[in-house]
């Protein structure tokens, strides 16, 4: 395995890494790739401020975007355990500024070798309720203390133990339960209740800690502990592995010790769509993001967004979803396992195809486009954004799936395990009109990874590089989607995280939006062309966002105010830890 050395990155090194960021841009050229400068200081946009701190003690420890991320992902998996952690997945999208390398880093849970295509259904073939999102077949094997590995030994300067040393110094320090730890746990209170290890984690004393109370989980650090010291072999095999085995087994799960030996991260190719003079890279399969997201650039890149005024563009951008999300439902899954038409979904004379069936005027009703449901997702999740002083890039989304993921702590280990397999099709088998087997590529299957809407990007455009993504489920993309159209209009990056956002995934045929997305004339517009508009109270969605300006190294983040109160750590009794 290679190892980046820590070698004196000398100026010249950095500035001519850097001159190769916007690789496939029509308009990188050399007068715009001569005015790069190197980022001023590292920035790092994350969900929770001690994850931030912590990455940034790594960076000042010496430690690259890598190891930073390292650091943040693992603080996260601790603070905001309802979203993400090691008894979950994640992908990992990397740049690395002294080669321009890009790689997505698959570290997305796989189903355990004895999951079966029905497991999720009863004698007459109807899906049993919960049963793959709560309990512990709702589990697939973890994938993130692979990628944590993985970076650290391929692409970081530091030893893993430097790296995840903040967050173990934190849980046996204690940190303070936020105001977004609690309302999460109000939605699971019932599933946690029923796990002894869940509800000596985050029930002490039978009900949901108070915002402010100092929390503690050695067993935690105990697991990174031992993740540092014999990396994969410390999470994989070994006491963690037969904690893990033996409780999953015992609570009627189907894991074996042979699962977990045998997961491996998978580098992929990133996946690259030209749009507006930029390069987009984002998630390839088992993630649907970056498909999706070539679709509706393809599709959006003949119209001229802004000269279709407001409600014209929220509709451009609406019949571009739609069609998306469709092809989402229908085609894609593991492509270790199935076959995807990557290179004809992202092409663009499909995308020229889909274009010519949108009328300007009026709204496609979604029963005219033969498909399958999109199925929609939660809310959970994280992601993070980091560009270091370097110019190295990581965008990095982590996921449990629903909030604390299946209700079950494992005695000992500290964390969450996953609720992952019900990002599966757990009904395949409905054949659309094109006589495919819908839903067929994102069945259960034996060591398949579940297909995921988590979407890491970076948008590296002649004058700007931006690093973003969402938590969000099905929203996810068209979060992204409308992110990346904030960058090329040229917002800046708290702007971008903060804009009110729309949705429309296929089916349900609904235009959702965020309060105050849309003014009360577009709606009115957006109605009159056959819309069905739902603008309601609730938002969602969790971006983060990192931008640097290549002209003047000027950095950026922006931090989503959804959940401002994510972090908290000064609750309204004024004590910070109780
Ligand atoms: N579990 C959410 C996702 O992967 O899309």
């Amino acid at each position: 395995m290679t190892r980046l050395r820590r070698v004196g990155m000398v100026l010249a090194l950095t500035l001519a890494a850097a001159l190769v960021l916007p690789v496939a841009s029509a308009a990188a050229d050399a007068s715009a790739a001569s005015a790069v400068v190197r980022p001023a200081e590292p920035v790092i946009a994350s969900a929770h401020r001690l994850a931030t701190e912590a990455g940034h003690r790594v960076l000042a420890e010496g430690g690259n975007a890598f190891d930073a991320a390292i650091a943040v992902s693992a603080t996260l998996g601790l603070v905001e355990p309802e979203s993400s952690g090691i008894g979950g997945g994640g992908f990992f999208l990397l740049r690395r500024a002294s080669d321009g390398h890009v790689v997505f880093v698959d570290a997305r849970e796989r189903a355990p070798m004895a999951a079966t295509r029905d497991m999720f259904l009863d004698g007459d073939g109807q899906p049993i309720p919960e049963r793959s999102i709560n309990g512990p077949l709702a589990a697939g094997i973890p994938g993130l203390p692979a990628g944590l590995v993985h970076l650290a030994e391929r692409y970081g300067r530091l030893p893993l133990e430097r790296s995840l040393m903040p967050a173990i110094e934190l849980a046996e320090r204690g940190w303070p339960w936020g105001a977004k730890n609690q309302t999460m746990i109000g939605w699971r209170q019932k599933v946690l209740e029923a796990d002894r290890g869940a509800r000596a984690l985050f029930l002490p004393g039978g009900k949901p800690p108070a915002v402010g109370t100092r929390m503690r989980n050695p067993d935690y650090a105990r697991t990174l502990r031992r993740l540092a010291r014999d990396g994969f072999d410390g999470f994989y095999r070994g006491e963690t592995a037969r904690r893990l085995v033996d409780g999953v087994r015992r609570a009627g799960g189907i894991w074996t010790l042979e699962d977990l030996a045998a997961y491996r991260v998978v580098e992929r190719e990133p996946l690259r769509i030209a749009y507006r003079g930029a390069e987009i890279v984002t998630a390839p399969p088992p993630s649907s993001g970056g498909v999706a997201l070539a679709q509706m650039l393809g599709i959006l890149s003949a119209f001229d967004l802004a000269a279709l005024g407001d409600a014209g563009r929220v509709h451009a951008i609406v019949e571009a979803m739609r069609r998306a999300y469709r092809d989402r439902a229908i085609y894609l899954g593991d492509p270790d396992h199935v076959e995807i038409p990557v290179a004809l979904l992202t092409h663009p004379a499909y995308a020229a195809g889909l274009r010519a069936g949108i009328s300007l005027e009026r709204a496609t009703p979604s029963d005219l486009l033969p498909g399958i449901s999109a199925k929609p997702g939660s809310d959970q999740t994280t992601h993070f954004s980091i560009i270091d002083a370097e110019g190295n890039l990581a965008a990095v989304t982590q996921t449990v799936n629903l909030p604390f993921g299946n209700g079950i702590v494992i005695p000992g280990t500290g964390f969450v395990l996953n609720n992952e397999m019900d990002d599966f099709s757990v009904k395949p088998g409905v054949p659309n009109a094109f006589g495919l087997i819908g839903e067929d590529a994102n069945a259960v299957a034996p060591g398949r990874r579940p297909l995921s809407s988590m979407t890491p990007t970076f948008v590296l455009a002649p004058d700007r590089v931006t690093v973003l993504g969402t938590p969000g489920g099905s929203r996810i993309i068209s979060m992204v989607l409308l992110g990346i159209l904030g960058v090329l209009d040229g917002h800046g990056a708290q702007d971008i995280a903060a804009a009110p956002r729309f949705h429309h995934q296929y089916l349900p045929d609904t235009l959702s939006a965020e309060p105050g997305a849309l003014a009360p004339d577009v709606i009115e517009a957006l109605k009159a062309k056959g819309h069905v508009v739902s603008q309601g109270e609730r938002t969602w969605g969790n971006m983060q966002v990192a931008s640097w300006w290549l002209g003047d190294g000027r950095v950026e983040a922006g931090f989503d105010p959804r959940w401002k109160s994510a972090s908290v750590d000064e609750p309204s009794d004024g004590a910070i830890f109780r």
